[in-house]
């Protein structure tokens, strides 16, 4: 295995002091044991030591001269600064002379891990204390408890019925999923029985341990590993806030697991339209002005919940979205299912926990190394109910919830916090490399957020987050399948997803340089082939307009009805319009419903979702019924319709 390294930057305006104390410390730690890489550089002013934590990803941390009185240098500002460039750091200060014990010590005292005393000089005994926070911080509790289970090689007489893989090993046909997997994968698959390895619903042992380094490391005052990706953690949260009837703010373009929340909780809905870039059929944020618009107009509103970043990169600028929401007392959850990095770089923050949210979940497994499904719900809500929270999330979660998802969690935040600054630094670089390297085909053409966004939200300051790349293909003479296509069957590159004219690639601290030479590789032969254009078929107009006359609930647990969504001349079935959908009707990518329970069915509607299954033939379309060859929605009973309480419009 690589050794870490991990620097240590002291800095100090007094060369003596800095020399001395550079000496001092190495000196200290020569021939010890040193399992963290531990050394130390040396910085001479606040500007030079900024200028190395930004560049320098393997600084871990900082140790920097303050003396009380002032004439010689004051941290704070460092210290403000290096926090807010990388909150994961650990920050020490030198201290020279008396601390005095005013209100402006005690907030240095707040920011940072710890002190030492100049005149002291106990280069050893500021090692200890080094290396001890960097072993704490590294810490993974659960992944170390489960390794050393598996390592006792105990017998198993309880679940997973494999045994260990004991059922698997040896035989003639199914021993080849077992090498397959590889022996740990059998080993380390355990259960609650194991008390040793804590319990996912009731931890208080190595998973609530592992939960409170993930809460420390992304800034949540509480953190819960949720074993069921970010699609069960909106809907927990949604059960916690949300009482039959109460009113929700949501983003009418959110992920679908929103909408089957409201569904479960029982919530009034009141859709906020987002904007839309109909050049290339992306959804985006909704205007702020909708959204400050809807505050004002539902101060009985419980909850609001936008999507940040977008599945395309684009991120809100959420604090005074968040402020206008909590003057009205209404909770504010951010989904940031694409986001879990931002904390462990500056070019992502401030994230929503940053900017004031009361919830974040983030889906750790799509842009950190969690295995999938593996996400967590970070807490700061002050009048948060840990009991009925509690409730909502065991609800939720299986009792046999896989153990290498909680430790591939608590490893992914190990990784965020020792070597994510690092990491995403190079993302960027290859994603600003790779930007460039599309743009020079002169065929293909990288969308940049100017292109992104739609005219309503020119001026929300709304930002991208440059890892989501979103290309345009339109002049490649292919269609977005037949480009596709080439590019698996030829290259072996598999891209995130596409529109009609677009398609998007997600880089994340697993983006290696030789992935982003194959891909350009690929992009510049096919660029070379010189095809003519060709028009492309445009998707049938996304809609946007909501009319719901049932509350979501109410309808989706309505018998309900088949009714086909053409006639018998193939065109769409007129019958149907007026009708009130039963169902989630969802394409899928990207999971957004064109309709929900409760809404009202339009020929636009209908046009739009016949036009999707005609021309793109991979889009999956959750909640539509085959009745043989005959593409068929659930709708409301006329009967039924009459006993359900019709919303106002
Ligand atoms: C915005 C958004 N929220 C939530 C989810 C669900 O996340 P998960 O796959 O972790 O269940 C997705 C999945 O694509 C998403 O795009």
């Amino acid at each position: 295995m690589v050794k870490p390294v991990s620097k240590i930057l002291v800095v100090s305006v007094d060369a003596l002091q800095l020399r001395s104390t550079l000496r001092g410390l190495s000196a200290a730690t020569r021939g010890e044991a040193n399992p963290f890489g531990i050394k130390f550089l040396g910085a001479a002013s606040r500007q030079e030591a900024l200028e190395l934590l930004h560049v320098d990803g393997e600084v871990q941390a900082l140790m920097a001269a303050h003396a009380t009185d002032r004439a010689t240098f004051d941290a704070r500002n460092l210290i403000r600064a290096a926090r807010a460039l990388r909150p994961e750091l650990d920050l020490y200060v030198i201290q020279s002379g008396m601390p005095d014990h005013t209100a402006t010590e005690h907030w240095l005292a707040d920011q940072v891990e710890g002190f030492f005393h100049a005149d002291e000089r106990d280069y050893r005994g500021w090692w200890r204390v080094v290396q001890a926070q960097l072993q704490k911080k590294s810490r993974t509790p659960f992944y170390d408890a489960l390794k050393e289970y598996v390592a006792m090689a105990n017998d198993s007489w309880h679940t997973p019925g494999h045994s260990s893989g004991d059922s698997l090993r040896g035989s003639p046909w199914v021993d080849d999923f077992h090498s397959f997997m590889g022996d740990n994968a059998f080993r380390a698959d355990l259960s609650v029985s194991v008390d040793m390895l804590d319990s996912l619903l009731d931890p208080k042992g190595v998973i609530d341990e592992a939960q409170a380094l993930a809460a420390q490391a992304f800034g949540a005052k509480r953190t819960y590993f949720a074993t069921n990706g970010t699609s069960t953690a909106n809907k927990v949260i949604f059960q916690t806030l949300l009482t039959p009837g109460d009113k929700l703010l949501l983003d009418r373009n959110c992920h679908k697991s929103v909408h089957h929340g409201v569904v479960l909780a029982g919530a009034y809905p009141v859709y906020l339209t987002s904007s839309i870039n109909r050049r290339y059929g992306l959804f985006g944020p909704v205007p702020k002005a909708v959204i400050f618009a809807a505050i004002e107009n539902n101060p009985d509103a419980k909850a609001l919940i936008l999507t940040s970043c977008t599945y395309d990169g684009l991120r809100y600028d959420l604090a005074p979205i968040i402020a206008a929401a909590h003057v009205r007392g209404i909770k504010v959850i951010i989904d940031e299912a694409w986001f879990a990095h931002a904390r462990f770089h500056p070019a992502f923050r401030p994230t929503a926990l940053e900017s004031g949210a009361d919830y974040a979940t983030q889906s750790t497994h799509k842009v950190l190394s969690a295995l999938s499904q593996s996400s967590m719900i970070h807490v700061n809500d002050p009048d948060f109910d840990a009991h009925s929270f509690r409730e909502n999330f065991n609800m939720h979660t299986s009792t046999s919830p896989q153990y290498t998802m909680i430790a591939s969690l608590d490893v992914g935040r190990r990784q965020a916090v020792m070597e994510g600054y690092r990491l995403l630094s190079r993302t960027l670089d290859l994603a600003a490399e790779l930007r460039q390297e599309i743009n020079a085909t002169g065929v293909f053409r990288v969308l940049e957020l100017g292109d992104l966004l739609s005219d309503e939200i020119q001026h929300d300051g709304v930002q991208l987050d440059p890892t989501k790349i979103t290309i345009d293909i339109s002049k490649s003479g292919l269609t977005v399948e037949e480009f596709q296509q080439e590019l698996f069957d030829k290259y072996h590159v598999q891209v995130e997803k596409s529109t009609f004219n677009t398609v998007s690639l997600l880089l994340t601290i697993g983006t290696t340089r030789a992935k982003v030479i194959r891909l350009l590789d690929a992009l510049q032969r096919i660029a070379a082939t010189k095809r003519v254009p060709r028009k492309l078929y445009r998707v049938p107009e996304i809609t946007c307009a909501t009319e719901l006359h049932f509350l979501p609930r109410d309808a989706y647990y309505c018998n309900g009805e088949l009714m086909a969504m053409i006639d018998d001349d193939e065109q769409p079935n007129p019958a149907l319009i007026g009708r009130v959908c039963a169902d989630q009707i969802v394409p899928y990518p990207p999971g957004i419903p064109a309709l929900v329970p409760g809404q009202v069915i339009t020929m636009e509607n209908l046009r739009f979702l016949l036009g999707l299954m005609k021309s793109h033939k991979r889009t999956d379309m959750h909640g539509v019924v085959y009745d043989g060859y005959l593409p068929c929605i659930r709708v409301v009973t006329q009967t039924e319709a009459k006993s359900l309480t019709r919303l106002p419009i």
